[in-house]
């Protein structure tokens, strides 16, 4: 498994954990010595528990030095960054070349090599023509093999997923990606075989399918609003229809992550680049990226059109709960703007703050949900964390400088909150 990202890490800790020996290749020597003194650098439920047991059974190993791994290898994983490149757009692919030149040159016997990373469509081909002309000797193949592993529920994501894609047309190839996947028959799990491009391109339809889902709702969210009407039953009216299903039809202060944000931007860019229109992507990108600025105005217009002086409680920085991941957060449009119409943000986060203090600053990071709140003009819930969905209301109420809630994540009740003495609004439920 080349690259211990997040994707690397938690694919090669599951892959272990179904009985393979998996050695985990980073060029990062501090985090491969910390994985190697079992300090897990990313923020992830039930990750360091299993990572340790693989270790301790020596199925799994984390080196810096890829030559023995790679040699003895029948199946090497690509699963390393492939970041936004800076000023347009494309995803930056310079590292996943790089992987493909560095075990070309080391290949022994029949090898299977994988794409993991998310990756334009015809990067397999690439990388294909990397290795051959590197080593024209070798013998391999290059198979697509997207992941669909959600932050904070990953392991679950990847023991458990919906279905596996295989995107290869090297039958030796499919049988070792069978073989991989095995543990995955006993669950009959669909395990989709197609042509490697078709592979790539599911992967990003996949992603800009859900950022359009949760934006459709966020503009009906807006609608209900404005009408009347209430989203969350909006979403239960129609989600309830086969067709359409309940998922992400949560409305909130916009997607962010390292994901959506990133890949949708990709596709829109795959999509020029091939003389097609996406058009639906593209408006999801633009109302996405307003939105989250959007919610800043929400909370100004609730204090009355005017935050100047005023001290602001975030509860909740990270992008969703149960991870430490800042990028792309709404939070941090939110705070921005906030902060250039004068107000003070005291703010806490479970996980990220440490993560926030490289990207936000003048901002108070507190020792928990009562100490933000202290003398706060407003508390606006900005990440639903467990711990923040039965917070002790009176304690809020005493704490805070008069008592009001602004909830972009719709976790409370508007009829309970107004009952408990609070003035209190949410994303698209009017009362
Ligand atoms: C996403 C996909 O869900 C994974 O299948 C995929 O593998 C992953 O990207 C990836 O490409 O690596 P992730 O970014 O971890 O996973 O997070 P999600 O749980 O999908 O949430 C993304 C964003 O959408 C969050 O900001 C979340 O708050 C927001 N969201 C999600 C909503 O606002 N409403 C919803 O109903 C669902």
């Amino acid at each position: 498994m080349i690259g211990t990202g997040y994707v690397g890490l938690v694919s090669g800790t599951c892959f272990a954990d179904f009985g393979h020996v998996v050695t985990c290749i980073d060029k990062d020597t501090t985090k491969i010595d910390a994985l190697n003194n079992g300090k897990i650098p990313i923020y992830e439920p039930g990750l360091q528990e299993l990572v340790a047991k693989n270790v301790d059974e020596e199925r799994l190993f984390f080196t810096t030095d890829s030559s023995d791994a790679i040699r003895t290898a029948d199946a090497i994983f690509i699963a390393v960054g492939t970041p936004t490149r800076r000023g347009d757009g494309h995803a930056d692919l310079s590292y996943v070349y790089a992987a493909a030149e560095e075990i070309a040159g080391l290949l022994e016997g029949f090898t299977v090599i994988i794409t993991k990373s998310t990756v334009p469509v015809g990067t397999g081909d690439e990388v294909e023509a990397i290795i051959q002309k590197t080593n024209p000797d070798a013998d391999f193949a290059v198979v697509s093999n997207p992941e669909f592993l959600r932050e904070g529920a990953a392991i679950n994501d990847f023991k458990r997923p919906d279905r596996v894609v295989v995107g290869t047309e090297d039958d030796k190839a499919v049988e070792v990606m069978q073989e991989l996947y095995r543990p995955l028959y006993l669950n009959e799990t669909p395990i989709i075989v197609t042509k490697r491009r078709t592979s790539e391109l599911i992967k990003y339809a996949a992603n800009a399918f859900l950022a359009v889902k949760i934006t459709f709702i966020n503009e009906i969210a807006d609608l209900c609003e404005n009408v009347g009407a209430n989203v969350q039953e909006v979403s239960r009216g129609i989600g309830l229809d086969n067709r359409i299903g309940s998922k992400f039809l949560h409305a909130g202060p916009g997607y962010g992550g390292s994901c959506f944000p990133k890949d949708t931007l990709a596709l829109s860019k795959i999509a020029a680049d091939a003389g097609s229109d996406l058009k639906i992507v593209d408006s999801v990108i633009e109302v996405n990226t307003a939105r989250k600025k959007k919610m800043a105005d929400k909370v100004v217009d609730f204090l009355g059109g005017d935050v100047n002086g005023k001290t602001i409680a975030l509860l909740g920085l990270a992008f969703k709960p149960n991870t430490d991941d800042m990028r792309d957060a709404p939070s941090i449009d939110i705070v921005e703007k906030l902060q250039s119409c004068g107000a003070k943000i005291r703010a806490y986060d479970p996980a990220s703050m440490e993560e926030a203090g490289k990207m936000m600053s003048d901002v108070l990071f507190c020792d928990g949900p009562y100490h933000a709140i202290e003398n706060a003009d407003v508390v606006v819930i900005c990440t639903e964390w467990d711990q923040f969905r039965a917070l002790d209301l009176e304690r809020v109420k005493s704490l805070l400088k008069a008592p009001k809630v602004v909830d972009l994540r719709n976790i409370y009740k508007p009829d309970y909150m107004l009952s408990r003495g609070f003035e209190y609004t949410s994303v698209g439920r009017s009362y």
